[in-house]
Formats: structure tokens, sequence, C-alpha cells
């Protein structure tokens, strides 16, 4: 089995999308071995909870709090995933960037997440800054993408998918956001499929399996 952890801090519909995808066959071989959640209230620990995965709380500001660096809180949930015998890690709406004392330990092994196209809008709010960005007439369409982390760069790195998303003249903010989260639910299980299902997979044909 391809063991993987998801990375979440909020709502955790992406978190959904993979459980689903994973129960449903649509990623054959891979189990999600441990959600970790940096926020307590996040929706998806509920969720995680809900389709039998364990659960990490782990918070950043005790550490702050106790004086202690962000680089031994990376080391130590590095750490945790590599006690859950992860292999994948998957920041999935993950509020909390990773400095080399994690990403070293899972070289070329982080996926990350964004509501926009490459170097599109990197950091937060990214939906709601293209949406005004496209009512200013600064763009036409913006999109989604699924990318490696491989430094401390935001929203940055080698791209596994991508995807154009339309922004139409009647769109709400609201509408392009279930527009955008519908392509990312899809997209990044593609992805998965790719990262960690392509090459091992001999039952399941090709990989339509995974992009339907
Ligand atoms: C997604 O739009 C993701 O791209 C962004 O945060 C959102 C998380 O949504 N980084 P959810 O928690 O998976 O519902």
């Amino acid at each position: 089995m391809v063991r993987i952890a998801v990375l979440i801090s909020g709502f955790g519909s992406n978190l959904e999308a993979i459980l689903e995808a994973v129960e449903t066959g649509r990623l054959p071989g891979v189990t999600v071995a441990v959600v970790v959640s940096n926020r307590a209230e996040a929706y998806g620990i509920k969720r995680a909870i809900r389709h039998g995965v364990p659960v990490v709380y782990f918070p950043l500001a005790p550490y702050t709090k106790a004086g202690r660096s962000r680089r031994e809180y990376d080391a130590q949930l590095a750490a945790i995933l590599q006690a859950f015998d992860v292999e994948w890690v998957v920041q999935a709406g993950w509020m909390h960037v990773f400095s080399s004392a994690f990403l070293d330990r899972f070289p070329s092994r982080v996926v990350n997440l964004h509501p926009a196209l490459p170097g599109q809008f990197p950091g937060t709010h990214a939906i709601e800054r293209a949406y005004q960005a496209y009512r200013q007439g600064e763009i036409t369409h913006t999109g989604v993408m699924v990318h490696l982390v491989p430094d401390e760069a935001v929203d940055a790195g080698p791209v596994v998918a991508q995807e154009v998303v339309p922004i139409f003249p009647e769109d709400t903010l609201e509408e392009l956001e279930a527009r955008i989260h519908a392509v990312e639910h899809r997209l990044l299980v593609q992805a998965l499929y790719e990262l960690c299902c392509a090459s091992c997979d001999q039952t399941a044909g090709t990989s339509e399996v995974a992009a339907t």
C-alpha cells in the first residue's frame, strides 16, 4: 500500500474527495494513513473521524509560545508522519509553509493544492484576488494547480496537474468558488493517481480510472 498523509486546516472538502476516491477504488493501492490538522476547529477533523482515519491535532502556537522554532515544529511533525510510515504528504488547504526541516524528510514527496494557475495569486485568498482581477479586466480566466513542494516558496514548484477554470461576467464570488472547488476535488485525485498509482497499478488499465 502507498501510505499518504493529508494535512488540513479547515473545511476539508479536498480531504473528503481523497477519502471517497480511496474508498471507491479510484486510487488503487493508496491508503490515508493519517490526517493532520493544525487547527482544532477544522471541520476536516470530523470528516476524517467519520471515515475512520487516525487524526493528529498538531498546532504551531504551543511551540512558538514555548520559545521553540518553526523548524523544531516542522521536524517534529515530520517525525510523527514517519512514525505512521507515510510515503507521500498532501497539503489540502494546509495553512503553514514548511521549512527544509520538514521538506528534507520527504524529498519530492510533498504535494500542494493551489486554487489558481501556476505563478498566479500565491498565498491566501487566491480565489477572491482572481475574482477582483477579472472584474478589473486584468485576467480572463483562472484555474487550479497541483504541484510538488521542493522549498519554502509559497504555492510554487514542479506542476503535477493544472486546469483552466473560466470566469463568467455574471459570476458571483460564491459561484466562482464553487466552480474552482469542483475542479480541485477532481484534479487533486487525478494528480495523486499519477503520482502514487499510475506506475504500479496493473489492474486499473488506464489513468481514465482516476479521471472519472
Ligand atoms: C482549497 O481551495 C485549497 O486550494 C486552498 O484552501 C482550500 C481548502 O479547502 N489552499 P478544503 O479545506 O479542502 O475544503
